[in-house]
């Protein structure tokens, strides 16, 4: 799909030859005497349509217009959320369509338009990877008015790079575990290194063990798929910036291991890469957008199965970091192999370590499917994630770090167990990962109940690349050189 940017007004969107012109019409939008304006003032008279967010009216062949579907699409008071609304909505009326022009009957604010284009973008894509009768996405084209092309232009590039990262996210995260094994995950990683600012290096299982690697190997030894590990890095900064440190939990397929899962949806499992497909998403994003900042990907990623070799509850194992760990329940895989890449993340002497998994259930319950679970040790970073989420629509929420949640992580037999009980679950397991960072600016966010969608609409949402994104390009925006002093509300 083709994202191209023209500068047009109401008449040109009207005599625009395209299968549909998608408008955007504001609850309080100014009326012009063109011939678009007139059917939308029409339709207001009428009753028929208010520009109440996400309501729509489709016209068919319309006098006037050049277009053989118009739909007009409430986008409410304009901002990035309603305009969403209305985008999705009126896409859901034009699933014909194959060459779209969309405009908006009002003025475009920049978060409107990274809004539209994520939403056409979200509306329109189709997985197609493992059907063999592939009908692929219809809409070839979009075309997006505005008045003009060269104040439009920056916020325009970033939202097209963005889709870009979204897509090859939800492609990877989409495809099954025997499609999406930690050798074409990290295949995957190598082939974005074909972008220039982009390298990346592929540990296997003797440079992994050679790191001493011990709880991300635990995991992997019950699988006959070998482990990856991928150090992803785009610079775009001098080499003085610290770069920014991004950890993806890559499992393949999590079956829970010996404390294995019941049946019921275990296919969801094959999602449980999403975090490591977000790192892949960010960086594909970065090879189109080019900011001027440092970034590194480390994607651990691993298949989780019940084995004659699988590791065993109450299997003692040395991280990484030298600690010890209990693994009391196989099925908290996540962290185990998050730990050792936490570590590894030291040597980059990052600004910030921002780690992405689908690791609790417990997050899921606590927060649905609308916000990402967010836990910091640093206040500063814990703003900034936020606020990117929020102007991305792609939100989270911060849960808390409180030393006493670690209390049911102590075991008389290692340093630390892999698990607590049951309550706070998304909260220990964050205070598990905690003890891997030092002192080091540190983010988790746990997208167990986001990055993926069940039932009918079964799918990988491509969440959290925007938010990480946003995040990044608000780094490039503020890029100071070098770490300054932080100050951190918890104790490491
Ligand atoms: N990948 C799962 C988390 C998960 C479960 C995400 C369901 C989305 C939906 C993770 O590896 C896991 O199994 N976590 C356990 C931890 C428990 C054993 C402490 C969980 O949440 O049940
Ligand atoms: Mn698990
Ligand atoms: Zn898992």
């Amino acid at each position: 799909m083709n994202f191209e940017l023209k500068s047009l007004d109401a008449a040109g969107c009207a005599s625009a030859r395209c299968d549909a012109l998608l408008v955007l019409v504001p609850e309080t939008a100014a009326t012009g005497k063109d011939a678009l304006s007139g059917w939308i003032a029409q339709a207001r008279k009428s009753g028929d349509f208010d520009g109440k967010a996400g309501k729509t009216l489709a016209l068919y062949q319309p006098q006037g217009v050049a277009a053989t579907r118009v739909v007009l699409a409430g986008s409410g008071d304009g901002s990035a959320r309603t305009v969403r609304q209305a985008v999705l909505a009126g896409m859901g009326t034009l699933r014909q369509a194959k060459r779209l022009v969309l405009c908006c009957a009002g003025p475009w604010t920049e978060a409107a338009l990274r809004a539209a284009i994520a939403a056409v973008a979200d509306a329109s894509y189709v997985y197609t990877a493992t059907k063999s009768k592939a009908e692929p996405r219809k809409l070839a084209q979009v075309v997006v008015a505005v008045a003009e092309v060269a104040k439009a232009r920056a916020a325009f590039d970033q939202a097209v790079g963005l889709v870009a990262g979204v897509e090859f996210a939800k492609e990877w995260g989409n495809r099954p575990g025997n499609h999406a094994t930690p050798t074409l995950i990290a295949n995957a990683a190598k082939s974005l290194a074909r972008h220039p600012g982009i390298s990346c290096e592929v540990l296997g299982p003797r440079e992994v063990a050679k790191l001493g690697m011990g709880a991300f190997m635990a995991v992997s030894q019950g699988s006959e798929e070998p482990l990856r590990f991928a150090v992803l890095r785009y610079n775009g900064a001098a080499r003085s910036v610290a770069p920014t440190v991004l950890v993806g939990k890559g499992i393949s397929f999590d079956t829970g291991g010996i404390s294995i899962k019941p049946a019921g949806e275990m296919d969801e499992m094959k999602f449980d890469m999403c975090g490591a497909a977000s790192v892949l998403g960010v960086f594909r994003a970065l090879a189109e957008i080019r900011p001027a900042i440092n970034v590194v990907g480390l994607i651990a990623s691993c298949e989780n199965m019940p084995d004659g070799r699988a590791v065993k509850p109450g299997d003692v194992v040395t991280s990484m970091s030298g600690q010890t760990i209990e693994i009391l329940n196989t099925d908290a895989e996540g962290r185990l192999v998050l730990c050792d890449a936490l570590t590894y993340a030291e040597r980059f002497k990052p600004a910030a370590i921002v780690d992405i998994a689908t690791l609790t259930g417990a997050c899921v319950v606590a927060l649905g499917g609308v916000r990402s679970g967010l836990f910091s040790n640093d206040e500063a970073l814990a703003a900034a994630l936020l606020s990117a989420g929020e102007s991305a629509l792609d939100p989270c929420w911060r849960l808390p770090l409180d030393d006493d949640y670690a209390d049911g992580l102590k075991t008389n037999f290692a340093d630390v167990a892999n698990v607590a009980g049951r309550a706070g679950g998304a909260v220990t397991a964050a205070k598990f990962l905690q003890r891997f960072v030092g002192t080091r600016a540190w983010a988790h966010l746990d997208i167990a109940g986001t990055a993926w969608k069940g039932g009918a609409a079964k799918g990988s949402t491509g969440r959290p690349v925007g938010l990480l994104l946003a995040y990044l390009l608000g780094q490039a925006a503020t890029a100071a050189p070098k770490a300054v002093a932080r100050k951190r509300s918890v104790k490491a």
